[in-house]
């Protein structure tokens, strides 16, 4: 091998400091995560912080009469208004409510297309905006649709209940991080009475496979309700300063109510035991609505179906899910769904999934083969993280819904291991518990992170038993689900062979404790993700976050089976994109600096280090 000469040697050096240097400023910028332990140091003995009976006492719902649940806009302006992401950063979902909603009997419905869906908005604030003229003030205006739902009980002593106009509008072709001013409503009513305050978002960076960008922060709260605690649990998540909001199902509880109204109970069946069905008192979810607008005006909020939407109507419930369908926007036409009850999106470089546990998942089914559809068509180079979230957790040693969703599990979990999902998210059960990396109920290195975070803090308190409790393992008529089979499985290996329930904490669940509060996720880079679990009583006292971990990919050994690259549309340098670069390239680079092809090399890497600076920084990528 020719010794390199002295040109070579300071070319070397050169080379040296640029690679230390851009390496290092990434290292530093992250060197803040001393102490927090990752996934790559699992899978972790499993943990139980004990739980508080102090924090057990007193979570009643928040009357409707409680002026955070009243209209924060007069009629006819709209009120409600929440955001929704779509398919990507180019496009959001806009929806709000006009109009008053009835309760009680013989109610003739609102005519939807008695009012305008529209919004006007625009890259700059013009708040002065008024009266008349507000074409003048924004450059742009999208119309969208209306509609109205009834929940009807043909029940002698029931009452029914038709809502106010409900409407959403799609934005298009918005910029990616760019702040958007909007007003929402009718245009056409005297004086602008009929259009909301001007109103302001940011949308999500953009998913391309040349540039890495992830949303700031990404909320994650379930099974909410609208309690002191779960108001607690918004105010603590509002000053979290989220990019975006997933809620995991079960949104507003509003099925612990007859439709008389009156009081809510933490146990239906319980209070109301002559019941003719599970009732449910609909203006529940626009005082939830309007609790919600402050953050929901501002940032996306992202819903999937939980069993409190499921609301039976109708002659024996055969009208279900009417209020979820009609009252969120979900981008289930813009990912191929064409149901509510299961969809994706892209939000920077993260891939979502939100699946429906509430509606067929068989894998003859349309749901799975959408999902396999789904999945294929994911690029790792522009969404890296694959997330996805459902109600009802898989993985789950409370005794509360313990193997509820077995059948599930049975039908869907190949499928989204064989395809790298990195996360998991769930709610249902009232309380917190992250797992170690798990497939098929054995530790696995490459299977998801699976994070149950139910414990948004509704009416039907926090979740304590663990079925490894003694005399607290659910029995065979336990556990079955409103909709879908029982698949109840003894374990077939491991310490619980032979057993439904295990007798300590099983290997597979890492972190549980029974607390109320919410998640933040923050991707940093397409390996490392900061998951943050934030309880409501960490709010009142010290900073301390109830748990917290980097939840890192392993793409070169997790991902062999469906490494694909299919970015050909974009204009990517042929190498890939930096992403790539510097998750496989770095080894690659130090051994050309080894060998004695130093100059070719040299100026190579300078190349590669110059495009992969510019690519981090600027986005010559993309068309914007
Ligand atoms: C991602 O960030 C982690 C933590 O800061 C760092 O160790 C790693 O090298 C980064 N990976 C990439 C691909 O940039
Ligand atoms: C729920 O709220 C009540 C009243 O503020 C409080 O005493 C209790 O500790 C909270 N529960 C939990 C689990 O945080
Ligand atoms: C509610 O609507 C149902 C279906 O239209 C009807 O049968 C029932 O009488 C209504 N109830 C009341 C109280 O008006
Ligand atoms: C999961 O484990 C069960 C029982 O050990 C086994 O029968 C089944 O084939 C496994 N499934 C997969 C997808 O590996
Ligand atoms: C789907 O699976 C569930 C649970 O095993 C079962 O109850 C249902 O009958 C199945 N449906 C179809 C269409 O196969
Ligand atoms: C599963 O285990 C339980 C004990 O935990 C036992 O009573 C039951 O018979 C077992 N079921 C099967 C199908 O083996
Ligand atoms: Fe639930």
């Amino acid at each position: 091998m020719a010794s390199p000469t002295a040109a070579g040697d300071l070319r070397f050096l050169l080379v040296g400091v640029l690679v230390v240097m851009v390496v290092g400023s990434r290292l530093v910028r992250r060197a803040d995560g001393g102490g927090i332990p990752t996934t790559l140091e699992g899978p972790f003995a499993p943990a139980t912080l004990a739980f508080d009976r102090a924090l057990r006492q007193g979570s009643d719902d928040v009357p409707l009469t409680d002026p955070r649940l009243a209209p924060r806009a007069r009629p006819p302006a709209p009120e409600q208004i929440a955001l929704a992401a779509s398919s990507d950063a180019t496009s959001v979902w806009v929806s709000w409510i006009t109009g008053a909603a009835q309760v009680g009997s013989h109610l003739t419905p609102l005519d939807p297309s008695a009012v305008r869906s529209e919004v006007w908005y625009g890259e700059s604030p013009s708040p002065t905006a008024s009266a008349g003229d507000i074409s003048g003030h924004y450059p742009h205006v999208e119309r969208g649709k209306a509609e109205v739902y009834s929940q009807l009980y043909p029940y002698p002593g029931l009452l029914n209940y038709t809502s106010g106009v409900i409407h959403h509008v799609r934005l298009r072709g918005l910029r990616p991080v760019t702040r958007y001013y909007y007003r929402c409503g009718d245009s056409s009513v005297h004086g602008g009475a009929g259009l909301s305050d001007e109103l302001s978002f940011e949308t999500l960076p953009s998913s391309s496979s040349c540039s890495a960008a992830y949303p700031r922060r990404v909320a994650v709260v379930g099974d909410l309700g609208l309690t002191g605690n779960s108001t607690s649990t918004v105010e603590h998540l509002a000053r979290n300063d989220p990019s975006l909001v997933v809620v995991v199902g079960d949104m507003a509880y509003a099925n612990q109510y007859r439709t008389t109204g009156g009081r809510g109970a933490p146990c239906f069946s319980c209070s109301f035991p002559d019941a003719p069905l599970r009732e449910s008192y609909q203006p529940r979810w626009d005082g939830w609505g309007r609790f919600m607008e402050p953050l929901t005006s501002r940032i996306p909020m992202m819903v999937i179906e939980g069993n409190h939407e499921i609301e039976p109507q109708g002659q024996g419930g055969v009208v279900t899910f009417a209020s979820y369908m009609s009252r969120f926007a979900v981008p289930s036409e813009e990912s191929g769904s064409n149901t509510k009850f299961y969809y994706s999106f892209n939000a920077g470089g993260i891939h979502f999934i939100m699946l429906g546990a509430y509606v067929d998942y068989n894998r003859t089914g349309a749901q799975y083969s959408w999902l396999e559809k789904d999945l294929r068509k994911i690029d790792r180079r522009a969404t890296p993280w694959v997330v996805a979230a459902w109600h009802p957790p898989w993985y789950n040693s409370y005794s509360s819904h313990y193997q509820e969703f077995e059948c599930m599990r049975q039908a869907m979990e190949g499928l989204l291991y064989q395809h790298g999902v990195d996360i998991v998210l769930s709610g249902h059960v009232h309380a917190y518990e992250r797992m170690n990396r798990v497939f098929n109920y054995t530790l696995d290195p490459c299977g998801p992170v699976y994070i149950t975070i139910g414990d948004g803090g509704n009416i039907e308190k926090i979740d304590i038993d663990h079925a490894d409790d003694p005399g607290k393992c659910p029995g065979p008529g336990d556990n079955h689900p409103e909709i879908g089979g029982v698949c109840h499985l003894n374990f077939t290996s491991g310490p619980a062979k032979g057993k439904f329930c295990w007798e300590k904490q099983p290997d597979w669940s890492a972190f549980r404790e029974s607390s109320f509060g919410h998640g933040i996720l923050e991707v940093v880079n397409s390996t490392y993700a900061l998951w943050t679990w934030h309880r409501n009583q960490d709010a009142y006292g010290d900073d301390s976050v109830g748990d917290q971990i980097y939840v890192v990919r392993q793409p070169d050994k997790c991902l062999l089976q469906t490494t694909r690259a299919s970015s050909d549309k974009n204009n990517c340098p042929s190498q890939g994109c930096p992403s790539l670069v510097s998750n496989s390239g770095s080894g690659a680079q130090k051994d050309m600096i080894r060998s004695g092809h130093l100059i070719w090399n040299a100026s190579l890497v300078i190349w590669m280090i110059l495009i992969s600076t510019v690519f981090l920084k600027g986005n010559p990528c993309s068309n914007f």
